[in-house]
């Protein structure tokens, strides 16, 4: 048999306090789909920057073609054919869509200057092949995230690259569009690219991928092909044991109303929402990206100032013109782009957990350095955040970790009202069914719970009401026990009630 095209052999890495690898082999076929998982630490993304020569592994062979390569950089990557999908962030937004796939390699006319029209025949050309219709000229920078995705891997795609790495690609992309995404990759496995995909949504290993490798640990745990496993035998290999179901959610009686909202409205962004949040509810908010949802969550939380409504909480009007005034009547936000608005990177676990608290309590004086501590590593102990220790800076945590630590500052602020966006966005299997049984645990001590959710799954199964919105209104509010996926996509498509 001939030697596979891409294969990594014996590769290891370790940071300070932490072995990210031990001897981990991975090997990738043209023509293939194939899965990375592991838990949130597991080392996935340490050896997709091995490979696309962002950080140098300790030790470890990687052979294409069967000849050992020396990856240096990502621009040697680049050369072997090894392209990374980065995350929408990397592109230029006051750029169009044409010179973001091309930045950097334009073609050139005769005369040496960009040649602009045959730039956007090239770019037309490669999204045509991934079967999207955008518009070249398109400034990215007013594109949703999901068309900046699409720019991203048009990107990867015009490089001619072999080997094409999603790490957490559908992460911000609701179904229909991960939907669409899972076609381009098809359509790239059918013209013999191979593909290395990282992902905890089991529904999309399942659909898409050929084979799955599992990290645990930083270790090598198998190799298998997709179509010879179950869900279960999945799971059991990415976490070790086997995971207890969510318990079926027990009927309680809403408490009192605490938070209060009427007729809040925003020009373009939200109308005349009105709603009731009980003390010990779990309010989950469904809707298609776009329908209004975050911007509610910010509305309540200060962040927006909207021009007409109100918002009480315990009946006493609240008029929070400011995050700070918001936290400070009893609103936390647990926000759902962590990266932005939810964590000072290059601070400490401690520090970030410990921040809300210190804008919060300065009137009383400063938090007490040991008490801050305590605090962090309380949270850090019961969120199983994996990290060296409360004093690891925050950017050195894998991507489901840093979720952690932002629910845990949140947490720490002891909120009368949580607000939660996209709370499970990157978070592994097992720690998800945690983060539910978290959610449900801070309700029945009585805390009131807005969940925003674009996993269906768990809207239905952690809430005990729906509110869906649809184009800034509340289009429908169902409750729980009864809702079903139908129901709540018909009025997040705006279709109303059915039946
Ligand atoms: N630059 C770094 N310095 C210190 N530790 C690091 C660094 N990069 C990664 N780590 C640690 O290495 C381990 C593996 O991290 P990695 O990001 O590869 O996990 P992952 O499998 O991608 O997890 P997730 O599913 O949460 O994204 C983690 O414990 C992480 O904190
Ligand atoms: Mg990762």
């Amino acid at each position: 048999m001939s030697a596979p095209p891409l294969q990594l052999t014996g590769i290891s890495k370790g940071f300070p306090g932490v072995q990210a690898l031990s001897d981990v082999q991975f090997d990738l076929r043209a023509g293939e789909v194939h899965a990375l998982m592991g838990e949130n630490g597991a080392g996935k993304s340490t050896l997709i920057k091995i490979l696309c020569g962002a950080q140098p592994p300790d030790s470890g062979q990687i052979l294409i073609d069967g000849a050992p390569v020396t990856i240096g950089s990502p621009v040697v990557a680049g050369k072997l054919g090894i392209s990374p999908v980065h995350q929408e962030l990397s592109l230029e937004p006051y750029l169009s869509i044409a010179e973001n796939i091309y930045l950097g390699r334009q073609p050139l006319n005769r005369f040496g200057l960009i040649d602009r029209r045959q730039m956007h025949v090239a770019a037309r050309k490669v999204l045509e092949e991934l079967g999207v219709v955008l518009d070249p000229h398109a400034i990215v920078g007013r594109l949703s995230i999901a068309e900046r995705q699409v720019v991203a891997i048009a990107r990867a795609v015009s490089t001619r690259a072999r080997f094409i790495i999603f790490d957490e690609p559908t992460s911000s992309l609701t179904r229909r569009e991960s939907d669409l995404l899972m076609q381009m990759i098809r359509r790239l496995r059918d013209q013999g690219v191979g593909i290395i995909y990282i992902s905890h949504r089991m529904e999309e290993i399942f659909d898409l991928c050929d084979r799955v490798t599992v990290l645990r640990d930083g270790r090598f745990v198998a190799t298998r092909d997709v179509a010879d496993i179950t869900l279960d035998e999945l799971v059991r290999m990415i976490v070790g044991r086997n995971i207890a179901a969510v318990a079926p959610r027990p009927q309680t009686e809403p408490g009192q109303v605490v938070l209060e909202v009427r007729g809040l409205s925003k020009r373009g962004l939200l109308k005349d929402i009105s709603f009731d949040l009980h003390r010990g509810e779990i309010l989950g908010l469904s809707g298609l990206v776009g329908a209004g949802r975050t911007e509610l969550a910010r509305a309540l939380f200060g962040d927006i100032v909207p021009d007409s409504g109100k918002i009480r909480i315990d009946g006493a009007p609240v008029n929070s013109r400011t995050p700070r005034q918001a936290i400070a009547a009893g609103i936390g936000l647990v926000p759902e782009d962590r990266k932005e608005q939810g964590l000072v990177l290059a601070q400490s676990v401690m520090a970030n957990i410990g921040m809300p608290q210190l804008g919060f309590l300065s009137r009383f004086g400063v938090i007490g350095a040991r008490r801050e501590r305590q605090l962090a590593e309380r949270y850090v102990q019961d969120l199983a955040i994996r990290t060296p220790g409360v004093d690891q800076n925050v950017m050195y945590l894998s991507g489901g970790n840093q979720q952690r630590v932002v629910i845990a500052k949140w947490l720490a602020t002891k909120p009368k009202i949580l607000i939660v966006d996209e709370p499970t966005r990157g978070v592994d299997i097992g720690a998800k069914a945690e983060l539910h049984m978290l959610l449900r645990d801070l309700a029945a001590g009585g805390m009131a719970i807005l969940m925003i959710s674009s996993d269906m799954p768990e809207v239905l199964s952690v809430s005990d009401r729906i509110l869906v919105m649809h184009q800034g209104r509340i289009a429908g509010e169902l409750p729980a026990a009864n809702a079903t996926q139908e129901a709540v996509m018909s009025f997040a498509m705006g279709l109303g009630s059915r039946g």
